[in-house]
């Protein structure tokens, strides 16, 4: 719990001294609490992109981008990532604590007796182009199940949110796959019961009607890996998308289609598959100079995609884990030689030399390796921001109900530096030259 231990004092341009609160959280920065800045002072505080603002309060996640930490409820990502595996993240994720054993397997039976989706929404799937993104696809269908579920759906009980909880993180591989599965021109695959989450998701992904498939246990593992380390990332731009949605009151599943659309943009959940796209057009380690000198130029749009972000300014723990992932998964996998994998590393290890990365702090993202994992395992390159998307589910339902529990909870309503005409007489059509 947050306390107020001092003021900021802000000196207005009148010359009027104005004491702010100063808040405290269990660890990381303070922050000035500027609710009642404009009431006293008549003036708003301007921070596009929210660099320097903390939109809310939280006890889910904790990043230190500096020292390159990323904790869930106070565990570090990377213990979770060896020890744990998704289900149980995601039970500590929303309710806080790890799960004992009973809470544990009560919880994977309610993930898993939710699994299937409604038989109507094989229709929805059919309205759209056999080459459409899966994004796009499960912003459609997400948002659809608001249909669904809505007239029994009260956000304010919480037995009714933990419903819409389980059944969102249930039938988001389903979501996903079926995706896929139109893509190709397959029949869709129901849920099995008896396999665990990742397992599942693999099966409903490459399994056929027509004989059956023995799921990896190595790609299962893998997978299951990469689900933790996408599952919350605090205030990022798609949870703060759906706490926003949220804040109206509006349907956590229209509020998660929304998160959904914000994650697919290349700067954010969509630079997965950006990531591989461009390794790809790099070609071979001996072009690495030319498109390093493309990132540093300013004339030019390019980035290096997976390098950068806007908390760490250092490496990005996740990136650490996959990067040793990688290694093990293709090892397993019988791979002996990734030229994908090699360029990556040899672009990673210029780029730390280079004093343009250097001096800006920009590091290798989560990003960076998931999607070179992901290619070897078979998975195919659109469905990557899919799976980060059913991974992250759980960090947006968790955010979700957190905030809808908030005691200080308001509608999202930012503010503006208003740049436009003053008031102005209209003029008629025939008056204007
Ligand atoms: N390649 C080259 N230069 C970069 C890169 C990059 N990938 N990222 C940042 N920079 C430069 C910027 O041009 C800027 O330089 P300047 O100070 O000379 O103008 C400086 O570093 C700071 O970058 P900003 O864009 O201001 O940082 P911001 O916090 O707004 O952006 C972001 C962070 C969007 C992640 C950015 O680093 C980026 O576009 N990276 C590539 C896309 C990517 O990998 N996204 C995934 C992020 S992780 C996630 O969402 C899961």
């Amino acid at each position: 719990m947050s306390e107020r231990q001092a003021a900021a004092r802000l000196v207005t341009p009148e010359g009027r001294e104005i004491a702010l609160p100063v808040l405290e959280g269990s660890v990381g920065p303070r922050v000035v609490d500027v609710r009642r800045l404009y009431a006293e002072s008549g003036m708003f505080t301007y921070d596009p992109g929210y660099t320097a603002t903390a939109s809310c309060r939280s006890a889910i996640t904790y990043i230190d981008g500096e020292q390159g930490i990323l904790l869930y409820r106070g565990y570090r990502i990377e213990e979770l990532a060896q020890k744990s595996d998704f289900l149980e993240v995601a039970y500590l994720l929303l309710f806080g604590e790890l799960p004992t054993r009973a809470q544990y397997q009560q919880f994977v039976h309610d993930i898993t007796y939710h699994t299937m989706l409604h038989e109507q929404i094989q229709f929805l799937y059919r309205g759209f182009r056999r080459d459409a993104h899966p994004m796009a696809v499960m912003i459609a269908v997400v948002g659809a199940l608001s249909a669904f579920y809505y007239e029994d759906l009260d956000v304010e009980d919480p037995r009714h949110r933990l419903i819409a909880t389980d059944r969102m993180i249930a039938k988001m591989p389903t979501i996903a796959a079926w995706a896929y599965k139109y893509s190709v021109g397959q029949p869709f695959m129901y849920p099995r019961n008896d396999l665990d989450y990742a397992s599942n998701f693999i099966h409903m992904l490459f399994a056929t009607p027509c004989e059956p498939y023995k799921v990896d246990p190595v790609l299962a593992r893998a997978l299951d890996r990469i689900f933790i380390l996408h599952a919350d990332h605090e205030q990022n731009a798609s949870t703060s998308t759906v706490r926003l949605v949220g804040s109206t009151g509006a349907s956590p599943y229209a509020a998660i289609a929304a998160g959904i659309a914000s994650l697919w943009g290349p700067a954010h959940g969509g630079a997965n598959e950006a990531v591989v796209n461009m390794l790809d057009e790099i070609g071979s380690p001996s072009r690495i100079p030319e498109y390093i000198a493309r990132a540093k130029d300013k004339n030019d749009p390019f980035r290096l995609m997976g390098f950068g972000h806007r908390v760490y300014k250092n490496y990005d723990p996740r990136a650490a884990v996959l990067k040793e992932s990688a290694d093990e998964v293709l090892d397993l996998l019988g791979v002996k030689h990734n030229p994908k994998l090699e360029i990556a590393k040899e672009l990673e290890r210029i780029a730390l030399e280079d004093e343009y990365f250097q001096e800006r702090k920009l590091f290798p993202n989560v990003d960076f390796y998931s999607g070179i994992i992901l290619e070897a395992m078979g998975i195919p390159r659109k469905m990557f921001t899919a799976i980060f998307a059913l991974s992250r589910t759980v960090g947006w339902m968790a955010q979700w109900n957190e905030m809808i529990q908030d005691p200080e909870q308001k509608i999202g309503r930012p503010r503006q530096l208003y740049v436009g005409p003053g008031e102005r007489p209209f003029v008629p059509l025939e008056e204007r030259g």
